[in-house]
């Protein structure tokens, strides 16, 4: 028998597919390669995705692997800017990966009727992680779940979220998820300068990566470093950025806050 395809996921892919719960029909919005579509299909996780792209060229690399995967039948290409010709039901669930912050927040702008309809929104962008958190909050969507993931030196996060308020009760019910966490914090002895501070944590950094990932520690760490040398840097120029210089020792104080966290969470 023929064997067929199935697309070996890179660490940051991994995450992401993995982060899916069940669905019917995903619509995966800049597929490019098509990897996310084809895996969530053969998992199991979607009975069927649309797979959408701007751009033609993307558009036919994924035809090309969605035909080796043998999925021609569960898996609908379209030309598409952003969800523009998804109709308003179609999708049970939107990934939307692998973009900057400001493009997906246009993307969910131009249509979020559609994007509310949804019971699941899956996002991994590739930039500004905090404002895309505060984005989807603003704009009435709950933040269901955080991942981290790591590939090479680099750091991807992506986040689950829905509109609606049944499945945020039931996604909470099934996965204890960030609703226990609060007041798990609340219990943990943790003092008022951690608990007054959760919004802007969860924000930064996510609350249930703080406290359940293995890789945060890693991470804070990171950004610990990267924002002292900044600070160190604008400091000591001739005509230092005061603002920047404020908003990077508040920030640096958050993860150190963060990593504080992690580690009375750890025992
Ligand atoms: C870097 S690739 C990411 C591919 C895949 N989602 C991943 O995470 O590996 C970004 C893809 O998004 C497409 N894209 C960019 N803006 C888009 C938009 N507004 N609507 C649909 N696709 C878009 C690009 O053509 C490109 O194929």
């Amino acid at each position: 028998m023929k064997k067929t395809f199935t697309p070996k996921l890179s660490p940051r892919l991994e995450g992401i597919v993995s982060l899916l719960p069940e669905c019917e029909k995903v619509a995966d919005i800049g597929c490019d390669h098509g990897y996310i579509s084809i895996s969530l299909v053969q998992r199991g996780i979607a009975k069927s995705a649309v797979a959408c792209d701007i751009k033609a060229g993307p558009l036919e690399f994924a035809k090309k692997n969605i035909e080796k995967a043998g999925l021609t039948k569960q898996i609908d290409i379209r030309l598409s800017p952003g969800l523009n010709k998804l109709s308003e039901d179609e999708a049970d669930a939107i990934v939307i990966a692998g973009m900057g912050m400001r493009t997906i927040a246009g993307i969910i702008l131009d249509d979020l009727v559609k994007a509310k309809n949804a019971d699941f929104l899956l996002i991994q962008a590739q930039s500004e992680i905090p404002e895309m958190r505060r984005f989807f909050v603003e704009n009435g969507f709950t933040l269901l779940a955080n991942k981290l993931m790591t590939e090479e030196d680099k750091y991807y996060f992506a986040m689950l979220l829905t509109s609606k308020e049944e499945i945020a009760d039931a996604y909470f019910k099934k996965n204890g998820g960030r609703k226990k966490l609060l007041e798990k914090l609340k219990e943990s002895g943790a003092g008022p300068e951690f608990t007054e501070f959760t919004e802007g944590l969860d924000e930064l950094f996510g609350l249930d990566l703080i406290t359940n990932d293995e890789n945060m520690k890693k991470y804070l760490g990171h950004v610990i470093f990267e924002w002292t040398e900044s600070i160190e840097k604008i400091s000591g120029a001739k005509k230092p950025d005061f603002e920047k210089l404020e908003e990077l020792k508040k920030k640096l104080s958050m993860a150190e806050l963060a990593l504080e966290l992690n580690t009375l969470f750890k025992k």
